[in-house]
This record gives C-alpha cells, structure tokens and sequence, in this order.
C-alpha cells in the first residue's frame, strides 16, 4: 500500500548515512534492507548532501572495477564522507595515490608493488614471532591479569612493522602512531586533523632528506635511490606516499586485529577450531576480515560518465558510496553471512576494496594479523574477556571501526 507522499508523488527523504549500528559487531540492520532492494538507494550525508549507497556484493565491485568512476575528491559530486575528506580537496597536493586514477595512480603504486609482494610478507614472519613473543612474553612474566591487548600487542606490533619498514627508531613511534591516529579519528576537526597531517609530513619531509644525504636499506632510502636520484618520483609526492603507507597501514591493522582477538576471546568454537589446527588460521583470518569489515564506512567515488548499474541510471557528476560491509554480508555470495565460520572460504570478501586500488598492504596485513592470533592462541590459552561485552568500547567515531580496549584474562 501507497503511504500519502507516496500518493501524492513526493520522494521520500533518503535516509541519514552511516546508519546507527544496534549490534556493534554487525553492520547497521538497515544495510541488509537496503541491498534487498534497487541497485543502489539514495542517502543523506552530513553535509546534507545526496549521494548514491550501493550494498551488494556485485554492485561495489562492479563500481570499483569500473574506471568511469574516480577516486579523486576533487571531482564534481565526490562524496565527503566526513567532514575532513574536504581536507584533500582543499589540498590537491597533500593527496596521495589513493585518491588519483590512473595513469597517475598505476605510477606511483608501481614503484611500491616489489616491497609489498605476498613473498615479501612471508619473509616478515619471522621478526613478527620473535618481536610477538617478546611482547606476550613480556605480558605473561609481569603477571598481572587483566592485560589489555590493544595498547599491549594490537597498537604496537604494527606501529613496530611500519618502523621496521621506514628504518625509523623507536624514540619515533609514539608521535607516529598519536598523528596517525587522528588522521582517521572523526572525532576531531578539521583544523587538528590538518595540524596532524602538517606534522606528518614534516616529519616525512625530514625522513627522507635524511635518506636523500645518506641512504640505508629501508624501504624509503630504496624509493630515493630507485625513484627519486633518476628523476621518476619528486620530493612532493614521496611524502604522500610515506603518509600514505604509514596511515593505510596503521588503524586498519590495529583495528582488524583488535576486532578478530575479540572473537577469539567470546566465540568458543572459533577458538576451539583454531586450536585444534592451527592451519586453519589462514582461512579464519580472511572470515574474520569479511565478518567485521573495519572500513565501516565504505569507499567513496564519483561517477565521470553516466552509468547504468542495472535498475538504476547513475549521472556523470553524482557521489557512490560502496559499503564494503554490506556486500561483506551479502547472503548472494556467503550463505547466513551473520555467521562466522571460520571454515568458510571467504577470499572473496571485499575488506581491501577492489579493482586498481585494492589494498597494497593486504599480505602484510594478513600476516600481522595470523601472527598476532596464532601468538595469543599459544600463549595466552583459554583467552576470554576480563569484563562484560557491553562495557566494551567500540570506536564508532574511527573511519576503520575497532576497539579503544580490548581487557582479558586467561
Ligand atoms: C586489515 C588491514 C587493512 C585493511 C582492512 C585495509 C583496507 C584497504 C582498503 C579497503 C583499501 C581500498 C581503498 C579504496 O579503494 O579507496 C586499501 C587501500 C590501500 N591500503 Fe590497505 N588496508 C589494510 C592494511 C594495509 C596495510 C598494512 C598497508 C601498508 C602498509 C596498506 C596500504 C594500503 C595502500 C597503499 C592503499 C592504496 C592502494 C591504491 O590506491 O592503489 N593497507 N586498504
């Protein structure tokens, strides 16, 4: 039956987007409704501004593999997700690969396809164990229970990996992480979040003049003796580049982890399968990656030609928002996705994206992550909350959804 705007031929006010999660480990109900219905549904923005939300599996990856959309935030109609995305707008020149098309995009990202190979992951595992069994190690002699496992392993082992990385000391990471942080907190202005970024790349400016006067082995010196001495890569864009890698590689990983630690500490069978075979871990990782999906907000793009996406005419000029978690939970392509089973194969889940800007660090990632959770399964048995689950402080303010603490005992 017709409702009386309906009859009258008024549109209906498209629905605020994010949507307000009612369980925090599962995407907003909403989601679900959506993606039964059109190819893609209208929603109202912060800003209140209009913009297409596409939520099946095949419609965020038809978009993301299609190059008549841009992921560049200048573009007319590019949704601003947050208050900050204006930031890059303001500021084409602060903006990295992530938000250029190719060919700019395809060249930079090809400088870096090398050092983020999945063998170039493998070869990290054995400083992630013994770097890991220094820190559970550390965490099991000192005695005291409860530990908290986000400031205690998920914070610091990728912070530990991007130094490694960078070649940068340890006396670094803490300003590292704080400026990293509040790149992707929307919790903060758009003032701080650009003082935050200034620093940043100050620092990274600084990092690589040093590495310019007197290269090492890191990945940067490797950049400026490849790249930046014969004249294919400028100062200007090696620092975005660095931010880039140091923010893309940050929050996500933290939050990722902090989130598969948690299902590790309350879904007994999880933990009881991976105990029994440790070669399931692999497998469960990526389950873990569709289940919480920590991008939580989607990837933004707009439309540069008109393009149909089957019931639905998207107008070059019109913003697309892709929620990765919706398609994540697309019951089309992963039968009762509301189900983590970490016997399921899931490697078609979309938690690095798609298309030309999957995620660069998604090996690496899934290394951290194996390692971590094989870590804590060994030397921490029997892991469990150390507090009821609704005490938990689940970060809805950060653009990778995770964890402020994640307090257990074992
Ligand atoms: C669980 C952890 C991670 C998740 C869920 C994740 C997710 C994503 C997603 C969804 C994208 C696509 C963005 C878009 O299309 O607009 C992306 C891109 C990217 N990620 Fe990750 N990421 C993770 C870890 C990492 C790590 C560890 C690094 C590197 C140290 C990294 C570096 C990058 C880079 C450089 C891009 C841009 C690629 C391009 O534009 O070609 N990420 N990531």
């Amino acid at each position: 039956m017709q409702n009386d705007a309906a009859l009258r031929g008024e549109r209906a006010a498209a629905p605020s987007y994010p949507m307000p999660r009612v369980s925090p480990v599962d995407p907003p109900p909403q989601l679900a409704a959506l993606r039964a219905g059109r190819a893609a549904s209208r929603v109202t923005l912060w800003d209140g501004s209009e913009v297409w939300l596409v939520t099946s599996h095949a419609g965020v990856r038809a978009v993301l593999g299609d190059r008549r959309f841009t992921a560049v935030t200048s573009a007319p109609g590019f949704p601003m997700l947050t208050r900050t995305s204006q930031l890059v707008r303001a500021a084409p020149h602060t903006a990295s690969f992530i938000r250029m098309d190719d060919p700019d995009h395809s060249r930079l990202r090809s400088m870096l396809t090398r050092d983020f190979l999945a063998r170039r992951a493998e070869d990290m595992r054995p400083v992630l164990r013994e770097l890991l069994d220094d820190m559970l190690g550390g965490l099991v002699a000192a005695g005291e229970k409860p530990v908290d496992l986000v400031a205690g392993l998920t914070i610091p082992v990728p912070s530990r990996v991007i130094a490694l990385l960078f070649g940068v000391g340890e006396d670094r990471r803490d300003f590292i992480e704080g400026r990293s942080a509040i790149l992707i907190d929307r919790g903060y202005t758009p003032d701080q979040v650009a003082a935050a970024r200034d620093e940043l790349d100050g620092f990274l400016r600084e990092l690589v003049e040093s590495r310019v006067a007197d290269p090492g082995t890191d990945l940067v010196s490797r950049l400026v003796t490849d790249q930046v001495r014969p004249g294919r890569l400028s100062v200007e864009e090696l620092v975005p580049m660095c931010r880039l890698l140091l923010v893309a590689g940050h929050g996500t990983t933290t939050s990722q982890a902090s989130l598969s630690l948690l299902s590790l500490a309350t879904d007994p069978g999880l933990a009881d399968a991976l105990t029994k075979d440790e070669s399931l871990l692999p497998k469960a990782v990526e389950e873990l990656l569709r289940f919480h999906s920590i991008v939580q907000n989607g990837l933004a793009r707009a439309a540069i030609e008109d393009v149909q996406l089957d019931d639905v005419t998207i107008k070059a000029g019109e913003g697309v928002v892709l929620s990765l978690s919706a398609g994540n939970r697309d019951e089309r392509v992963f039968p009762a996705p509301d189900t983590l089973d970490p016997h399921r194969d899931a490697r078609r889940h979309l938690a690095f994206g798609h298309g030309i800007h999957q995620c660069l660090g998604q090996w690496l990632a899934k290394v951290e992550i194996e390692e971590m959770l094989a870590a804590v399964l060994r030397r921490l048995p029997g892991v469990r909350l150390a507090v009821p689950f609704e005490e938990l402080d689940f970060r809805h303010e950060v653009s990778s959804y995770g964890l402020g603490a994640l307090p257990v005992t074992w």
